[in-house]
């Protein structure tokens, strides 16, 4: 694909709750400038997919590669520091404190700033003294967003990215991690968007039951149209 290692990479990876695999023999590998979609129904295992990726959940088999280093056994701090940039489900931004302090609570050294952040996300610069609490959904997501680029991430990963957010906000974040990935950035993204999926991602994998049942670029995707709505239950 890209000479070098992978900026990620899951080999065979199993992970799941309370001893029960979740997901199942997971490989994909993610390259600088890429962006790839998780696609698959509710329950199908994509939060736990980049939970066990993250370090957020143990992994119960397979091997976890961030930038060639094995990372399978490391806590989500050190695979933060390794590269990987996280954007839960949900946002998940401080309430009580501003959106500089947001920004500044997940600070480390590297290109990213709260300064760029704001070149970013101008909308975001007209909010900086604001309380976390009383952002719109949109920019409690480019919140989420600029705080997982401040721990300068080589792959940001992004669950539901667009859910809630109005058609408006939703196409600026699209826009967002096109501009990111021209920065050499790969983003990995679960979203319910499939028209917006197709059109912005490289490559796309769909999840059933914990397992990849489906994967390649747009043309894989639709060759069978038929099956690939099956898979998402649209
Ligand atoms: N903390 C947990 N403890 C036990 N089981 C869990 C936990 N979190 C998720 N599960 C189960 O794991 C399975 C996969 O859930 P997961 O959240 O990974 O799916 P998902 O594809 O992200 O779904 P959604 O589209 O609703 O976000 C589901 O059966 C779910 O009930
Ligand atoms: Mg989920």
């Amino acid at each position: 694909m890209t000479p070098g290692p992978a900026l990620l990479d899951l080999e065979g990876l199993s992970a799941g709750y309370d001893g029960i695999p979740v997901v199942e023999d997971i490989s994909l590998a993610i390259a600088p400038g890429e962006v790839i979609s998780l696609m698959g129904r509710n329950g199908m295992g994509k939060t736990t997919l980049l939970k066990a990726a993250m370090g957020l959940i143990p992994a119960m088999r397979g091997r976890v590669g961030i930038m060639g280093v094995d990372h399978s056994r490391t806590p989500a701090h050190k695979r933060a520091a390794a590269g990987l940039g996280w954007v839960p489900e949900g946002r998940r931004i401080f309430a009580d404190l501003t959106v500089v302090e947001n920004l500044e609570m997940a600070r480390r050294i590297g290109p990213w700033t709260p300064a760029t952040v704001f070149d970013l996300f101008p909308r975001l610069a007209e909010r900086k003294r604001h309380y976390g609490d009383t952002l719109s959904g949109g920019e409690q997501q480019m919140l989420a967003i600029g705080r997982a680029l401040l721990t300068n991430p080589n792959v940001l990963i992004v669950d539901e990215a667009t859910e809630g957010l109005a058609p408006k906000i939703r196409d600026e974040i699209w826009e967002t991690f096109d501009t990111l990935r021209h920065q050499g950035l790969a983003v990995i993204v679960v979203d319910k968007h499939l028209d917006q999926l197709l059109s912005l991602c490289d490559r796309h994998f769909v999840m059933e039951k914990g397992r990849i049942v489906l994967s390649g670029g747009r043309e894989a995707l639709m060759a069978d149209p038929e099956r690939l709505h099956r898979f998402l239950g649209v």
